[in-house]
């Protein structure tokens, strides 16, 4: 694996893939003072980012790490890799995350995963929810601040979250507020923290599942992951805070705050339905996780979407989409790769690839897509004609956005 500035290795590997691997990575300890303690949260660590670096080359392809910084433009310029593996959350501004597919869009480089526009609506979540209430999905009802109020148009409790993060950077266990007095100190907090507004959410109940989509035209749904907030200490609220990712999961003392279980049929169905709605209304690309809860009534809301995918290699450090892929019979290599080789589809790029390796990740992959029923029953593939038809552009936001 070269890195971006080095020179790249002695072999001749013309004829290899070359796959540029665009990502941020956490500083070392000691450069972000004075900075929020989850500041760097959505950013990775060398282990995360060699893992899929060896992932990729796993498959016969030729990788180059691309620190997604301030030289990010040039690297890629001078690099010209056939296609670039995105995992880059951006470094700075409401629209980080788009930046590199933006670089590449500009550049005639081909990249896997979603575009810029999906990735900069999918950041921010007033933005989300109207797309997702536009296109008819469940999504608990909110309103944007940006300063105290004196009274709210919602019921309590309520979650406040910062309008533009993610890995729940802002969200911690007193963000769930039942009275006006404490929403506003959590506003005001986001605002001095973090620069940003709050959204302020009603609080869903119910369980909590994070879904993985894998592919594009008929898109495979990963097992259903359920979030276990029964591990949590008992003075916690049930919510993945940044304090249950981070603080009282560890790997020294770690939860079991992910599980996998059978779920009654129609519940499983209705979510992946809301899934798949979810993953066409943002023209998600290769690959996302979509986040969602469930209403006092038992009804599947969305939280969010995530079209950047957390990759984290080791099974017992709670990776929601390597642990879907594994229930699914998918090695993280075989995860990894998947996303890409829907993108050399969509690319017309998978003759440049090592032939054998991706005709057998291809078999595979097909053999999940057909052990998940989603579009197998009648009344599954009645589901897909439904979303497809509710594919068709909108451009009036007047359907109840918010
Ligand atoms: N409306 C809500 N009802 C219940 N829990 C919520 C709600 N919004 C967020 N949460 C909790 O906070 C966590 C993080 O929120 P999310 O919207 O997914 O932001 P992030 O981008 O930080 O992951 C969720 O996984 C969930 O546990
Ligand atoms: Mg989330």
């Amino acid at each position: 694996m070269a890195a971006g500035g080095l020179p790249v290795p002695e072999r001749d590997n013309r004829a290899m893939l070359h796959v540029g691997l665009t990502f941020n990575k956490k500083p070392e300890s000691g450069e972000a003072q004075d900075l929020p303690d989850d500041f760097f949260a959505e950013f990775d660590t060398d282990d995360t980012i060699l893992a899929i670096g060896r992932a990729l080359e796993s498959m016969g392809n030729r990788v180059t790490l691309i620190e997604a910084d301030e030289e990010a433009y040039g690297k890629l310029r001078r690099l010209r890799p056939d296609i670039v593996f995105n995992f880059a959350e951006g470094i700075r501004g409401e629209s980080r995350e788009s930046h590199v597919p933006a670089f590449c869009e500009m550049l005639g480089i081909p990249y896997h995963g979603s575009g810029p526009l999906t990735l900069g609506i999918g950041l921010n979540k007033a933005r989300s929810k109207e797309t997702l209430i536009v296109h008819g999905v469940p999504t608990p009802r909110s309103v944007v601040l940006s300063g105290p109020v004196s009274d709210i148009p919602l019921r309590f409790p309520l979650i406040v979250k910062p309008i533009a993060e993610g890995s729940s950077k802002g969200i911690r266990n007193d963000s769930l507020v039942r009275d006006i007095d404490a929403l506003n100190a959590q506003v005001r907090l986001v605002l001095s923290d973090y620069g940003q507004a709050a959204i302020a959410e009603e609080f869903m109940p119910g369980d909590e599942f994070t879904v993985g989509v894998l592919g594009n035209e008929e898109p495979i749904v990963l097992p259903i992951i359920k979030k276990n907030f029964g591990e949590l200490p008992p003075e916690a609220n049930p919510i993945d805070s940044f304090e249950a990712k981070w603080v009282w999961d560890t790997p020294e003392k770690p939860l079991n705050m992910i599980a996998c279980e059978p779920l009654p049929k129609a519940l499983a169905r209705e979510i992946r339905h809301v899934v798949i709605a979810t993953y066409r209304a943002f023209d998600c690309k290769d690959w996302a996780r979509i986040d969602l809860r469930l209403d006092a009534e038992g009804r599947v809301n969305v939280l969010e979407i995530n079209p950047i995918p957390g990759l984290l290699p080791k099974l017992e450090e709670n990776s929601c989409l390597p642990r879907a892929g594994h229930e699914a019979g998918l090695s993280y290599a075989e995860l990894v790769n998947a996303p890409l080789y829907y993108a050399l589809i969509r690319h017309d790029l998978l003759h440049k690839a090592e032939q054998k390796a991706y005709a057998r990740l291809g078999e595979k992959l097909e053999a999940v897509r057909r052990a998940v029923p989603t579009f197998n029953t009648p009344q599954g593939r009645r589901q897909l004609e439904e979303l497809r038809a509710i594919e068709t552009p909108r451009t009036s936001r007047k359907a109840g956005a918010a």
